[in-house]
């Protein structure tokens, strides 16, 4: 099995990505880390608490609390998963509590004590894993994989006309974790438009499932699904974190790919937190810049859907 770290902004999406990792039979979710992001930092806990006891795996998964606030950003709540990240579903505290050890030191601790074996699903702001690295420089090494879900591939953004939403809220994060030197897969919001969207008949598909994780699922998106349709003029569900989760459990899922020269602006006034991504063919005009990541250009958006069906049922 794929043995994961998950750092999350537990809200909408990162719900199922959690789900993946509890339940995908392919999956040994380690720990969870919180970090600021989608929703307010104790309500984000309160979700991965929630998302675990409703996958029957209360209590075995610690959660850890990160850092609750971006380095240098200006935090501010996405409004698109619902004033509670979930849709204002009103579900009930779960039992298990959060743990006293800071995220930081879990990620470190877990990444040392098992060199090459741990990779981490980073699919909130680079909060905690730039805080991880500055603290203890020799994870990049021993982490197997990092899969940062964050930026555009060179495209529109969902927060601002430039910016990802994760990159956006910590680009300092970003911009340290990108040049850490860890081995980098990374999931852009441009990939969740093109191969993470889940079209209707896939949301009918998971809703006639009709199982307690569907209905979980359908009252979860609510919200999310609809700012789509407004947004995009079509009935889809978006699904960044948990595309992301599916393809580093099944890298098969992975459909083209690029080595690239990744950065992110931390300066400028409407472009702070926009990714920039070299096409390999460019890289050579920086010599000094050796390619830092690869860059998921295509996923299979069915076989996704069909993993998530297999985990929902
Ligand atoms: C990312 O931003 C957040 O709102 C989502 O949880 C996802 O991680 C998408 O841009
Ligand atoms: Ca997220």
């Amino acid at each position: 099995p794929t043995r994961l770290i998950i750092d999350t902004d537990t809200a909408g999406d990162d719900c199922f990505s959690l789900l993946l990792g509890l339940l995908h039979p392919r999956a040994k979710l380690e720990a969870v880390t919180i970090c600021n992001g989608n929703v307010p930092f104790e309500q984000q806990i309160e979700n991965a608490l929630y998302t675990i006891e409703v996958a029957g795996r209360g209590g075995e998964v610690p959660v850890h609390p990160g850092c609750p606030r971006p380095i240098m950003g200006r935090w501010q709540a996405a409004t698109m998963h619902g004033s509670d990240g979930m849709s204002e579903a009103g579900f009930p505290k779960a039992r298990q509590r959060p743990e006293s050890k800071h995220a930081v030191d879990a990620i470190i601790d877990l990444v040392m004590a098992n060199p090459g074996e741990i990779s981490i699903i980073a699919q909130a702001p680079l909060t905690n894993i730039a805080l991880a690295f500055l603290k203890e420089p020799r994870i990049a090494g021993a982490l197997k994989h990092l899969w940062i879900m964050g930026g555009t591939d060179n495209q529109v953004g969902n927060i601002t006309p430039m910016a990802e939403f994760n990159f956006f809220v910590d680009p300092e994060a970003a911009k340290i974790v990108l040049g850490a030197g860890f081995r980098v897969t990374l999931s852009t919001w441009t990939l969740t438009l093109k191969s993470g969207s889940l079209p209707a008949d896939e949301i009918e598909r998971i809703e006639r499932l009709d199982t307690p994780l569907s209905r979980f699922f359908m009252a979860v998106t609510r919200t999310p699904r609809a700012v789509a349709l407004r947004r995009y003029g079509r009935a889809i569900s978006t699904h960044p974190d948990s595309l992301t989760c599916a393809c580093a459990l099944d890298e098969s899922l992975i459909l083209e790919s690029d080595d690239v020269v990744v950065d992110v602006e931390v300066g400028g006034e409407t472009t702070r937190g926009a990714s920039s991504v070299y096409p390999p063919r460019m890289v050579e005009r920086w010599p000094d810049r050796d390619a830092n990541a690869r860059i998921i250009r295509r996923a299979d958006t069915k076989g996704f859907a069909d993993m998530l069906v297999s985990v929902l049922a």
